[in-house]
């Protein structure tokens, strides 16, 4: 008897060490932020047959994202059903079927496996929420943000599942961008990590990972390349418009690198760069522009408000 209770107990040990090792497959999701990043990514985790509540602070917000998403939904049938109409429209009601949304993060927080943080880019903000969805969510469940330029491990300190915790990096726009960076901070676990490798591909994405360092890869690239163009501007070395022409001709670049940061937004821009200054002060690549400051100060933050380093009206 005691024999087959040591047994009994190796045995249930084993299997629960077996299944703890196991990756986990993500089938309900929570994204909470229905902004611009948030609602692409619930409609593409919707898509692909998981289940998902999209959170954000007021019912009217979250009706305009479902509006932007069945909007969306409906551009890409277009293109993905051409030749069968039927098939599209079963599609979009598929995927809306799969969709619910709540201004309630707590009460829907019990029932998932993976929650994605897209709210706004504070750090206060984000680790007030993680840290209260900390206690409502299961040991599972594993924590995901979507900053752009915010340390993931910071985030994951605010929640006591650190192991539970890493980067989930989406591109704008979610539903065309195939890119998502998969941010392993030093506690994340190998596997969190494969699980939310595994999340990233089964939403049609291509994942890269990269470890917890500011701007991730892409970003970490392209912010100090439009800031040496505008420093190139800045020293009169050349004109704004023979730069962007230079990096479309030259480096095949679809977009020069000023009228990218009148698409991406220079307040935003402004906003990377004054945190990794912040971060590293004696980086040159991270050294602040006093043109990109006076532009910012002078609302002239691009293409949203009608005028950046060009002027759009
Ligand atoms: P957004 O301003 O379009 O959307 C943010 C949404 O979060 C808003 O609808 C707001 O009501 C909601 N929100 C704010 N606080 C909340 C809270 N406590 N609980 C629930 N909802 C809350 O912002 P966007 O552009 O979607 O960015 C969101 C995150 O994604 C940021 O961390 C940003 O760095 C990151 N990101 C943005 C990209 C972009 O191109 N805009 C690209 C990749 C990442």
């Amino acid at each position: 008897m005691a024999f087959a209770t040591r047994h009994f107990v190796r045995a249930a040990s084993s299997a629960a060490a077996t299944a703890a090792a196991k990756k986990l497959i993500v089938k309900h999701v929570t994204v909470i932020g229905g902004g611009l990043m948030g609602a692409g990514i619930a409609q593409v985790a919707a898509a692909s047959g998981h289940t998902v509540v999209l959170v954000d602070q007021s019912d009217e917000i979250l009706k305009k994202s479902t509006k932007g998403i069945e909007e969306s939904l409906k551009r890409v049938t277009k293109k993905k059903f051409a030749d069968k109409p039927e098939a599209g429209v079963e599609f979009i009601e598929k995927t809306l079927k799969n969709l619910t949304t709540s201004t309630d993060a707590v009460a829907v927080v019990h029932s998932t496996d993976l929650v994605i943080e897209a709210i706004v880019e504070n750090q206060e903000i984000k680790n007030e929420l993680f840290k209260r969805l900390d206690k409502f969510a299961p040991e599972h469940t594993i924590f995901a943000s979507n900053t752009s330029s915010l340390q993931i491990t910071q985030l994951a300190n605010s929640t006591t599942r650190q192991d539970r915790f890493g980067g989930l990096h989406f591109f704008n726009p979610v539903p065309m961008m195939k890119l998502v960076e998969v941010i392993k901070t030093p506690m994340t676990s190998q596997k969190t990590f494969e699980s939310l490798v595994d999340f990233s591909k089964a939403v049609g994405k291509s994942p890269v990972s990269c470890k917890d360092t500011p701007g991730f890869i892409v970003n970490r690239l392209l912010v100090p390349y439009m800031m040496e163009a505008v420093r190139l501007f800045e020293r009169g070395d050349a004109s704004k418009e023979d730069i962007d022409v230079a990096m479309k001709l030259g480096a095949g670049y679809p977009m020069g690198p000023f009228e990218l940061l009148d698409y991406v937004g220079l307040d935003t821009s402004k906003y990377i760069i004054d945190g990794w200054h912040s971060l590293e002060p004696n980086n040159p690549l991270f050294a602040p522009s006093p043109l990109l400051n006076k532009l910012v100060e002078e609302k002239k933050l691009g293409k949203k408000t009608g005028e950046g380093f060009y002027k759009y009206k």
